[in-house]
């Protein structure tokens, strides 16, 4: 069966779509293939997608067999993008607004799947439709007199399935929390399926805008995989690179590579509880949104501004040892570039490596295209003993990798199996994941 995933993270960045042949193990999954490629809108080759789609990813020891077929990426409109971030863990956006970005969103996923159906000739028959997470509260709070852990994912699967003609998994995340667990990760599941090896340890780790890594010891069963989020992947940066830059992104790295880091804003932020708290954990916006990046600025705020945007490129360190530093704005996102480094090599040390060997680290996301931070991650994991590699390797480019995992994870609805992994979630059970959309007629 081929399905298409479509993913579109915490980073709001676009909407991602992977196609993958997806079968049981003892049947063969495809005779013949389909025509692969990849059109990707931004920072890789068609050529090396190709590449990597050629490869085939087995998960045949898994019972299950899956061929990447192809991914395409399509960045959402700026005022799209602008609207989800404001929407996002809003407590003002009106529910009209939200029901309206609900449709729309349907709509852009719809027309992301046929575009890339089109461009791919690839056709898929099932969707699974991640959505974009407006909110997550992983941990329940009280509410009128009951505690809730919530999750809202937007983009209306009946839309998706009415304008593809396909039937269409989504809202994969609540049945988890149902089941007592954090609603994430998910993606775990497609990890073990991938990764897991007799004879060593692997860590996969996912830097989109939040990190998240699962470790999967030698020999692991599914109950034994450990999986989390890490804290910040692209998120800080995003956010800072926006406010003092007005870029989207650290395009490259080439900002954090010409500034410096500062060390003791650095420690301050890592030694916060998120950190410090045991998986299974999971962050969004919620903790590392907009109110970090506001609290991460007052800890170096432009001299003489009274908001960031304006400031004159020299920023003063506030509440410091050395309160006579000058920093560059630059700065500021080398600081953030070495936090996600830095929170990543933590969670390593004090939650992985303690369970067992490991020998190697399997990154994917999209902050594996920002150089400085990957070589920064390097320098971090220097002394564990653990190889940095790419999905790419593996056969699934890396910034597809999620969109592959709700394509599996969709896979696994379909068939009544349950796909949460409740050692990573915290949930009391396993669950069949999503609900679906029928197209009409
Ligand atoms: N060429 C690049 N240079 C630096 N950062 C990049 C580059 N390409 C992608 N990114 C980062 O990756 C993020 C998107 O990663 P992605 O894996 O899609 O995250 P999410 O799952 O949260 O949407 C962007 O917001 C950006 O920060
Ligand atoms: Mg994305």
């Amino acid at each position: 069966m081929i399905v298409a995933g479509v993913m579109s993270g915490t980073s709001a960045d676009g909407i991602d779509v992977a196609f993958v042949r997806l079968g049981d193990g003892d049947v063969p999954a495809s005779r013949g293939r389909a025509k692969a490629g990849t059109r990707v809108v931004r920072s890789t080759s068609p050529s090396a997608s190709l590449r990597a789609s050629s490869k085939r990813a087995s998960l045949a020891r898994a019972n299950r067999r899956l061929e990447f077929l192809g991914h395409a990426q399509f960045p959402y409109p700026g005022d799209v993008r602008r609207r989800i971030l404001v929407s996002m863990n809003s407590p003002r956006t009106s529910v009209a607004d939200l029901a309206r970005l609900n449709f729309l969103l349907g709509e852009l996923y719809a027309e992301a799947v046929l575009s890339a159906q089109k461009e791919l000739r690839i056709k898929a028959q099932l969707v699974g439709c991640h959505g974009q997470t407006l909110y997550h509260q992983a941990i329940a709070a009280p509410f009128l007199g009951r505690k809730l852990a919530v999750t809202w994912q937007c983009g209306e699967g009946s839309v998706v399935a009415a304008r593809t003609g396909l039937p269409v998994i989504s809202d994969f995340r609540p049945a988890d929390m149902a089941a007592g667990g954090k609603g994430a990760p998910l993606v775990p599941y497609l990890d073990y399926l991938l990764y897991r090896d007799r004879r060593q340890g692997r860590i996969a780790l996912n830097i989109g805008g939040i990190a998240n890594l699962t470790a999967i010891p030698a020999g692991a069963s599914l109950d034994q995989v450990i999986a989390f989020d890490t804290g910040p992947g692209n998120m800080v940066i995003d956010a800072l690179a926006e406010e003092l830059f007005v870029q989207a992104c650290d395009r490259d790295g080439k900002i954090a590579a010409s500034g410096r880091v500062i060390e003791e804003v650095v420690e301050r932020f890592a030694g916060e509880n998120f950190f410090r708290q045991k998986p299974p954990k999971a962050a969004g916006r919620e903790e590392f949104g907009r109110e970090f990046a506001r609290e991460f600025l007052h800890e170096a705020r432009p001299l003489g501004a009274t908001s960031v945007g304006n400031a004159s490129d020299k920023i003063g360190l506030r509440d410091l040892r050395d309160k006579t530093a000058k920093v560059e704005k630059r700065d500021v996102i080398a600081t953030a570039t070495a936090l996600t480094a830095r929170s990543i090599r933590d969670a390593v040390l004090r939650f992985v490596l303690p369970k067992g060997s490991f020998s190697e680290i399997i990154a994917s996301g999209g902050g594996t295209k920002n150089p400085t931070l990957m070589s920064w991650l390097a320098n971090e994991l220097r002394d564990s003993g653990l190889r940095l590699r790419s999905s790419d390797e593996f056969g699934i480019p890396s910034e597809a990798k999620e969109a592959v995992a709700f394509a599996v994870l969709a896979f696994e609805s379909w068939n009544r199996r349950t796909s949460n992994l409740p050692s990573a979630t915290g949930a009391k059970r396993p669950a069949v994941l999503g609900k679906i959309s029928f197209p009409c007629g």
